[in-house]
């Protein structure tokens, strides 16, 4: 077990040790459902400083809340709309240090300054992404941003 938040001196290796985590959590496990919520759980007990996590999965029209972990948050995003719509239809992992300076950016807590948006993608489609805010600025860079790819990754080959 992870058994503390991630290490600021050495994050690389902190989000090594996450994926392995998850990937013992889920590998077994077939329900997507139980998965998402799992990875959302272990995300949210070792990341520091974020006030949100969670999923919001495609659904035919729409990004619509998945798992997570935070306060009650918005339920359908479209395509292009927001920082999640924007990652889903650009399939692109969208790093904002400073969500008042997005353009047309969704608030769901009213505390989120920064956010990070990853696409999980499942067979060649993008299945939904990955949203994690934070109450401070700047709080991702591109150490979180591998990190948390390589953690997409895992979840994208076990469910
Ligand atoms: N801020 C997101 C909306 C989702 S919440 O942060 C949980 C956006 O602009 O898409």
């Amino acid at each position: 077990m992870v058994e503390q938040k991630i290490n600021i001196e050495n994050k690389e290796k902190s989000y090594h040790t996450l994926s392995k985590q998850l990937e013992a959590l889920i590998k077994d496990e077939p329900d997507i459902t139980a998965n998402l919520a799992n990875a959302s759980a272990l995300l949210n007990q070792f990341l520091d400083k974020i006030n949100w996590v969670g999923f919001y999965i495609w659904r035919e029209t729409e990004l619509v809340l998945g798992p997570f972990q935070g306060l009650p948050a918005c339920i359908r995003i479209p395509a292009n709309e927001g920082v999640c719509g924007t990652a889903y239809s650009k399939n692109k992992t969208m790093v904002v240090p400073n969500v008042n300076e997005f353009p047309g950016h969704i608030v769901c807590d009213a505390k989120s300054q920064s956010e990070i948006v990853i696409p999980v993608v499942i067979n060649n489609e993008v299945y939904g992404v990955l949203d994690i805010d934070s109450p401070i600025l700047d709080r991702f860079d591109e150490t979180d941003r591998v990190g948390l790819e390589i953690f997409v990754n895992v979840l994208e080959k076990h469910i």
